[in-house]
C-alpha cells in the first residue's frame, strides 16, 4: 500500500495573525500542546508583533490561544534537556518577544480563554490588560518543576496585583481561577467563554475611533511613568500634555465636542 501524500499539507503556523477592521487578532496556535511555548512559537510570535508594529491600519491587538489554553507555559519537553546556557538563551528569546509586544504604540488586550500558566501568564501580564473567560486558570506553577518563573513573571506579576499576591502565586505555585484573577486586578473583566473573544475585539474597536496619537502618547507615559519616580512621572506628563495640542487630532477633537458631532481623528 502506498504511504499517504503529505507534501501538500503545510506545517502548522504557530502564531495566527489577522486583522478584524482596525483590531489585530494573534491566536497563539498549538493546541495540541496547549499553546506550549517553545522557541519556534517565541520566534514567530515577535516576528508577528513585528508585522503589527508596521501595520499603520491596526489600532489594537487582541492576543488569544486556540482551543482550550491561552498558553500553558513555556514547552517542558523542549526545555528537559536544556543546559544551564540554553535556558538563559531561552528566557532572553522570552523576554525579547514579551518586550516588544509591552512596546507596541497601540493598547493590547490579552483575551485568556483557558490555561495561563508559567510563560502563558507572562505573555498575558505583557498586554496591557486582560479579558478573561470564566473558565480561564491563571498560575506561576514553575516551583513544581524546580525552576523558577523565566519570562518576567517575577517583575510584572509584581507590578500588577502587588508582591503579597505575587509571592503567593509564584511560591506556592498553585494556580488562580478566573474570580480570584479578577479581584486582586490581575483580570480586569471576566466574561462567559463565548463572550470572550467577541467583548475583547469590540473594546479593541472602540479604541480605533479615538485619537491616536493620544492613546499612544499616553500608553508611552504611564508605562515610562511607572518605571520613574514620581517627579519624573510628572514631567513626562506635563511633557506630553502640551505636545497633544501641537496636533491636527486635539484641534478635531475640541471642535467635534463644540460642535457636538463625532470627531474624525487623522493621527497627526
Ligand atoms: N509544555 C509542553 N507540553 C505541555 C505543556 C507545557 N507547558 N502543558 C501541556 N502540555 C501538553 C501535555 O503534555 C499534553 O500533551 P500529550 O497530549 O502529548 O500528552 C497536552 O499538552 C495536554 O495536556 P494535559 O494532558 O496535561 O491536559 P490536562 O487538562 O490534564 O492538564 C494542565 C492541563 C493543568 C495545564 C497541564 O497540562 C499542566 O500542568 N501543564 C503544565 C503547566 C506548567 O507547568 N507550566 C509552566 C511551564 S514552565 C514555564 O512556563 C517557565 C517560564 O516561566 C518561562
Amino acid at each position: 500500500m502506498r504511504p499517504i501524500a503529505r507534501a501538500n499539507v503545510p506545517p502548522m503556523e504557530p502564531v495566527l495573525f489577522e486583522r478584524r477592521d482596525a483590531v489585530a487578532l494573534l491566536t497563539l496556535n498549538r493546541p495540541q500542546a496547549l499553546n506550549a511555548l517553545d522557541v519556534a512559537t517565541l520566534e514567530t510570535l515577535e516576528a508577528r508583533i513585528g508585522e503589527v508594529a508596521g501595520d499603520a491600519g491596526a489600532r489594537a491587538l487582541v492576543l488569544t490561544g486556540e482551543g482550550r489554553a491561552f498558553a500553558a507555559g513555556a514547552d517542558i519537553a523542549a526545555m528537559r534537556a536544556f543546559s544551564a546556557a540554553q535556558a538563559g538563551e531561552f528566557s532572553r528569546l522570552g523576554h525579547r518577544a514579551f518586550a516588544a509586544l509591552e512596546a507596541l504604540a497601540i493598547p493590547t488586550i490579552a483575551a485568556v480563554n483557558g490555561y495561563a500558566l508559567g510563560g502563558g501568564c507572562e505573555l498575558a501580564l505583557a498586554c496591557d490588560w486582560i479579558y478573561a473567560s470564566a473558565r480561564a486558570r491563571f498560575g506561576q506553577p514553575e516551583v513544581n518543576l524546580g525552576i523558577v518563573p523565566g519570562f518576567g513573571g517575577t517583575s510584572r506579576l509584581v507590578r500588577r496585583v502587588g508582591v503579597a499576591w505575587a509571592k503567593e502565586i509564584v511560591l506556592a505555585g498553585e494556580p488562580i481561577d478566573a474570580e480570584v484573577a479578577l479581584r486582586i486586578g490581575l483580570a480586569n473583566r471576566v466574561f462567559a467563554p463565548e463572550e470572550l473573544l467577541p467583548a475583547a475585539l469590540a473594546a479593541g474597536g472602540a479604541i480605533a475611533a479615538k485619537g491616536p496619537l493620544a492613546v499612544a502618547a499616553a500608553k508611552r507615559v504611564i508605562q515610562h511613568g511607572q518605571d520613574a519616580d514620581s517627579r519624573v512621572a510628572h514631567a513626562l506628563e506635563q511633557e506630553a500634555f502640551a505636545a497633544a495640542f501641537a496636533s491636527e487630532d486635539r484641534a478635531e477633537g475640541m471642535a467635534a465636542f463644540l460642535e457636538k458631532r463625532a470627531p474624525v481623528f487623522k493621527g497627526r
